[in-house]
């Protein structure tokens, strides 16, 4: 039987990267493939290749064994081929059911059946476990949630091939397992998969076969039996690496940070209480929407806090004020790198230093010479993967955009950092880089705060765990009694 589809030698260059150096790859009925590859392998690429949104300059696609020009999005969804983004392509201003259908709506006598869209994507938000109104704006939805009204559009089109581009990179595990028992079921009724995702216990549990691509080209494949953690990591990096082992902090001083009945938004009848030493990584953990990115942001001042109050080193933080926040010592990196963590459109250098750009000026004007070395550094010490530091970051991949978000706000010298899902989409190797930094940021006595879904991330990295659920911290964990057992027990609101 014919693969479902099939790409033979793709070549794609851009200005000064060839992405892509000649790669191939199947994808049969009825199989998860599971694509895996360092930040900047050329794994999107390929996607896009498939999905209409990129021409190959050399290489052939075959969709079952026929030579097929793939050049729009149309011609993918009509090929029955549907591609979930890595950078979510949802519109904001427009509800979830609307945003299901986008470009696709139904029509009944030449008018928008929204009966028909309303119902069908509630079924699908369903199917998902996603427990949300379709008339809800998505600028109403976390993150995740928008990521989750991605899958439901995918599904949607009942597609043969269906491309997850890092489906569950802002989910955490109930989310996750809910995806992937909807994968295993695509896969039952036939449906070819193509999966990527950094996480790696993920892929384990749910790819039939792996491909790997190193540098755009492809590094080696592995059967069933053959994949494990380590298998994953010599193929991806051509080497061994250690898993996330973070030296616990040498030494943590006292309360740098404390929040005191600090009250959100979101959850306005929940008062919030904790503290975060020098020296400290201090995680909040939880499932999507108790409440964590809510709380950093209300810290931060990007989001206005009902009540409460937070000091740095016993000085009063003005709320509800991000200006004041960094003046005081705090900086956050975001959740969503897109929408507020990143400019796309200018360089790698500016991205890094223009929140402190002032610390480059040199009788009011800004010191060239010492801005590039500065970015130059951190993008080294972090290894963004670009051609120059003058490239504009719309061009990096996704993981690599992250690495720049990180790099800016280390440039900063915080007193206190807060990190939402500071590694989302990053790959082990660059993982590793960063934890190291945040630890040589606690060594000089930063206190972290960290939001994060990644069990791995939390368990290893974390030197005391907060775990919320619907709004309040259920329990705070030293790191040597965490477990995945305990931080969901409390997650799910059962105590400990
Ligand atoms: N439109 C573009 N213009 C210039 N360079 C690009 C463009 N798109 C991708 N690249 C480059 O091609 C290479 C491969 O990028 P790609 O997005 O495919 O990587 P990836 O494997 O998906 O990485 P990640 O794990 O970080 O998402 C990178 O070096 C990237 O900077
Ligand atoms: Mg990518």
């Amino acid at each position: 039987m014919n693969p479902l589809v099939e790409v033979r030698g793709a070549v794609k260059r851009y200005p000064g990267v060839t992405a892509l150096g000649g790669v191939s790859l199947q994808i049969r009925s009825g199989e998860v493939v599971a694509i895996i590859g360092e930040n900047g392998a050329g794994k999107s690429t390929l996607m896009k290749i498939l999905g209409g949104l990129v021409l190959p300059d050399e290489g052939e696609i075959l969709v079952d064994g026929k030579p097929t020009i793939i050049d729009s999005v149309n011609k993918a969804t009509a090929l029955g081929i549907a591609l979930i983004h890595q950078e979510l392509n949802t519109l904001d201003n427009i509800d979830v059911a609307g945003n299901v259908f986008l470009g696709r709506e139904p029509s009944r006598f030449g008018l928008m059946d929204r009966a028909r869209m309303r119902s069908e994507a509630s079924a699908l938000l369903e199917r998902l476990g996603l427990p949300i109104s379709v008339d809800t704006p998505l600028d109403k939805l976390s993150l995740a949630q928008k990521q989750m009204v991605e899958i439901a559009k995918a599904l949607s089109q009942n597609a043969g091939v269906l491309i997850m581009d890092e489906p569950t990179s802002s989910l955490t595990l109930s989310e996750t397992d809910q995806l992937l028992r909807i994968v295993k079921d695509l896969r039952e009724r036939g449906v070819g998969i193509a999966y990527i995702s950094h996480r790696l216990g993920e892929v384990t549990q749910i790819a039939d076969r792996v491909v790997a691509l190193r540098d755009g080209k492809n590094a080696g494949d592995l059967a069933k039996d053959e994949i494990t953690h380590d298998n994953m990591v010599r193929l991806m990096v051509g080497r061994d690496l250690d898993r996330i082992h973070l030296p616990a902090a040498d030494s943590i001083g006292a309360d740098r940070l404390i929040v005191r009945k600090l009250r959100t938004q979101r959850y306005p009848d929940c008062e919030v209480s904790f503290e975060v030493k020098a020296g400290e990584i201090f995680c909040l953990a939880g499932l999507v929407g108790a409440g964590r990115s809510e709380v950093v942001q209300t810290v931060f001042g990007t989001d206005p806090a009902l009540g409460g109050d937070v000091t740095l080193d016993g000085v009063t933080v003005a709320l509800g004020r991000p200006k004041a926040a960094i003046a005081s010592g705090i900086c956050l990196v975001p959740e969503d790198r897109r929408s507020v963590g990143l400019i796309v459109d200018w360089s790698v250098k500016t991205n890094m230093t223009l929140p402190g750009l002032a610390k480059y000026a040199r009788g009011g004007l800004i010191d060239g010479k010492a801005e590039a070395e500065a970015a130059a550094a951190e993008s080294t010490a972090l290894g963004v993967k670009t051609p120059t530091i003058e490239a504009a970051v719309a061009n990096l991949s996704g993981g690599n955009q992250q690495k720049v978000v990180v790099g800016k706000w280390m440039l900063q010298d915080p007193k206190v950092l807060i990190m939402d899902e500071p590694t989302r989409g990053v790959d082990v190797g660059a993982k590793a880089e960063i934890y190291e930094l945040m630890r040589r940021l606690t060594s000089a006595g930063v206190a972290i705060l960290m939001v994060s879904s990644d069990m791995e991330e939390v368990l290893g990295v974390s030197d005391r765990v907060a775990v919320m659920h619907e709004g309040s911290i259920t329990g705070v964990l030293d790191n040597k009694d965490c477990s995945e057992e305990g931080i969901m027990r409390l997650a799910v609101g059962k105590g400990s």
